[in-house]
Order: C-alpha cells, then sequence, then structure tokens
C-alpha cells in the first residue's frame, strides 16, 4: 500500500488519476466528484466536500443549476484557484434544466451558471433532460406537470444548436448529452453540427446497460456514469420495491473483502476499469474513491465476475417527466428500441 493509502491527509498526485480522451481530443479525468445532495446534504456541506476533494486531488466536478448548489460551489472553485491550482487542471462540468430548453433560454442559463460557479467557461455543458418538462425540486413521483411534453426532436435540435453556439462563444468547451437512449441519440448524430463528447446515464454493476455502453463508444461518445454505487443516498421518493442494492451484492462484497476495502469502492475501480467515468457523490468518503482509482486494479477474473451481476435495475426512473396520464416510467427509455410516440 503506497504512503498516499495510509494517510488521509496526503493528497493523491492528480497526475496518477488515469484520463480519458473524448472525440474532441481533450483529456477528462476517469472520476468525477458528483455534487447533487439527494436533498439531504446542504449546499454549504457539498461546497466544502468540492474543497475537500480538490485539497484531496480530485480535477473534476459534475455540477448542475437544479442541484440549487452552483454558488456555494463557486465560492469553493475560487478558494481552490486561491490555493494553487490552476482553472486549466480542473474539468467542470455543469448542465442546462428542463425548464430552459427554449432558444431564447439556453445562453442565459449556460451564463447563469457560469456566474454561479465564478467562472469564465465550462469544460462540459450537457442537456441534462431530453424532455422539456419542468417539476418543483422535491416534487413526489407521482406529481405530473400539465404542461410536460414527449421528446420531440425538432425542438432537441433547437435547443442543441443553442449548445453548439455556446461552444463557437467560447463559453463551454464541449456539450453533450444525458439521459438519452440510441434512437434519440442517432437522430442527435446524424444532425448534429458539433457531436455530443459525452453521454451521462445511470452505470453502476446492477445497471450495466451494455448496448447503450456500446453504442455510445462506438461513436466516440465517452460514457459518464450516474449513481456508481447504487445512489444509497437517494431520497425515498427515488426508491421502488424492486430495487437492489449493488453494494450488498456477494460477488462485490466478496471482491471488497479481497483487497480489503469498501463494496462502493469496488463498484468505482469497476466503472473506471471499464471504461466509463463515474462521478460518485460523498461528502464522507471521497477520499477513498479516488484512492480505489489509483491502487491495485481489479482482476481480470473479478471484471468478469461483476459482469455477470447486472440486474437491469434501474434507479433513476424519471417519472415526474412523464407527459401523460397512464403512462409507466419505461416510456420514457425508449425500450422497444423506437422513440416513444407523443
Ligand atoms: N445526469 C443525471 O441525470 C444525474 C442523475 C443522478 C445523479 N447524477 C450525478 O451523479 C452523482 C452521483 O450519483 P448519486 O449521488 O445519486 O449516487 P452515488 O454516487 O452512487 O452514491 C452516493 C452515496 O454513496 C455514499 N458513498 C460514496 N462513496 C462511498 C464509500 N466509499 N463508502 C461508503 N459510502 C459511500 C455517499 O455517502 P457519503 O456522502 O456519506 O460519503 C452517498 O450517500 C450525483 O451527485 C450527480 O452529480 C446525475
Amino acid at each position: 500500500m503506497s504512503k498516499a493509502a495510509e494517510d488521509f491527509s496526503i493528497p493523491i498526485d492528480p497526475a496518477t488519476i488515469p484520463q480519458r480522451r473524448l472525440n474532441t481530443g481533450a483529456l477528462m479525468p476517469a472520476i468525477g466528484l458528483g455534487t447533487f445532495g439527494s436533498d439531504h446534504v446542504s449546499a454549504a456541506e457539498v461546497a466544502a466536500a468540492v474543497k475537500g476533494a480538490a485539497a484531496a486531488g480530485y480535477r473534476h466536478f459534475d455540477c448542475a443549476s437544479v442541484y440549487g448548489n452552483e454558488r456555494e460551489i463557486g465560492a469553493a472553485f475560487e478558494d481552490i484557484f486561491k490555493g494553487g491550482v490552476r482553472r486549466a487542471e480542473l474539468w467542470i462540468t455543469s448542465k442546462l434544466w428542463n425548464d430552459k430548453h427554449e432558444e431564447d433560454d439556453v445562453i442565459a442559463s449556460c451564463r447563469q451558471s457560469l456566474a454561479d460557479l465564478r467562472l469564465k467557461y465550462l469544460d462540459l455543458y450537457l442537456v441534462h433532460w431530453p424532455f422539456p418538462n419542468f417539476h418543483p425540486p422535491g416534487c413526489d413521483v407521482s406529481s405530473r406537470s400539465p404542461d410536460a411534453r414527449p421528446y420531440i426532436h425538432e425542438n432537441y435540435m433547437k435547443t442543441w444548436r443553442k449548445m453548439e453556439e455556446l461552444v463557437d462563444m467560447g463559453l463551454v468547451r464541449h456539450i453533450g448529452t444525458s439521459n438519452m437512449t440510441i434512437p434519440k441519440l442517432k437522430l442527435l448524430l446524424r444532425d448534429a453540427r458539433i457531436k455530443p463528447a459525452v453521454n451521462e446515464m445511470e452505470l453502476h454493476p446492477h445497471f450495466q446497460q451494455p448496448e447503450l455502453f456500446r453504442f455510445v463508444v462506438e461513436n466516440g461518445i465517452q460514457p459518464v456514469g450516474y449513481c456508481p454505487i447504487g445512489s444509497p443516498g437517494r431520497p425515498e421518493r427515488d426508491r421502488t420495491p424492486e430495487d437492489t442494492v449493488p453494494t450488498e451484492d456477494p460477488v462485490i462484497v466478496r471482491i471488497a473483502q479481497r483487497h480489503g476495502i469498501h463494496p462502493a469502492v469496488v463498484c468505482i475501480k469497476w466503472a473506471v476499469q471499464r471504461g466509463q467515468v463515474p462521478i460518485p457523490f460523498s461528502v464522507h468518503h471521497y477520499r477513498a474513491n479516488l484512492e480505489g482509482v489509483v491502487s491495485e486494479p481489479l482482476t481480470d477474473e473479478e471484471m468478469r465476475e461483476i459482469a455477470g451481476i447486472d440486474r437491469n435495475c434501474r434507479f433513476i426512473k424519471g417519472q415526474v417527466f412523464l407527459w401523460k396520464e397512464g403512462q409507466s416510467w419505461e416510456a420514457l427509455w425508449d425500450m422497444n428500441g423506437e422513440i416513444t410516440p407523443p
């Protein structure tokens, strides 16, 4: 075990963290810190974790306007820069929320995130969901907006043209998608002037999405994996009786015992070795997760064992974005390979 692994006050050298090369040639750190406090961690606590994580060696942060903490995180970034880290050393992502898809809103919303985060540019700006459907933060999964609309490609492209303009303006270095499906991505790849550099998607050992994963990789899009640990801290409203717990899977537990690490860290090691970029949220364990990606890798046999425990168990179902009475969440995910008709 390295000295840094024993002493948590010694930072991990960011140069030792693996990187992924994107379709633009740019390098993205292969692990980032998620910043969605799942309603139970305050903005101040998340901002403190961002500072702590940067001190521990993290150079990648996954933010979003809807997380309601970009102002506090912006103050944290300012302190990180005052401490000597250069802007070019950080990879900072933010996301366009669903109520800002209108052509006039996209650039203004990005500017607001830049102002809140106290930055001149973002490394990556994502369209958070392909649906322009607003719902109040913290609302119940059964809540439906009367204005909710289905995916309409023509409208998504209007939003995407503005995303492309943000790149032209120099406000954003890369643009990408989140919560997309293969049929939606096919249309975007056909019509985009600037192709998505990444697709952010739910990925953990119990939801490996092999088909979508393969599709994005084959099309030069980097998969970024959210809920990499299975989101044990997600709110009650995001849980259903069928949900499984990846960190309690006997295969994960056995591998964790073998390596003397927490099962959560096994999930992170697996994610990085498989080729996705995990963005684990953590206010207490971020150091251990980073350590996990620079220490002894999982063996090929362990990687095969984890590949075998996929349960196709999606946690973030997105029910609040449904647009019709009586619909089930599967309608959001184009399960039969075609975009669900309006
Ligand atoms: N694009 C999207 O639509 C979308 C959707 C969901 C999430 N996201 C992004 O993905 C990020 C991660 O997802 P998530 O927060 O839902 O789930 P997650 O990262 O799978 O799980 C986070 C939870 O795991 C715990 N944890 C982390 N490392 C641990 C360790 N080594 N040992 C034990 N417990 C550990 C954390 O507790 P402690 O805080 O106590 O360490 C926290 O409760 C979000 O923060 C957000 O940035 C994006």
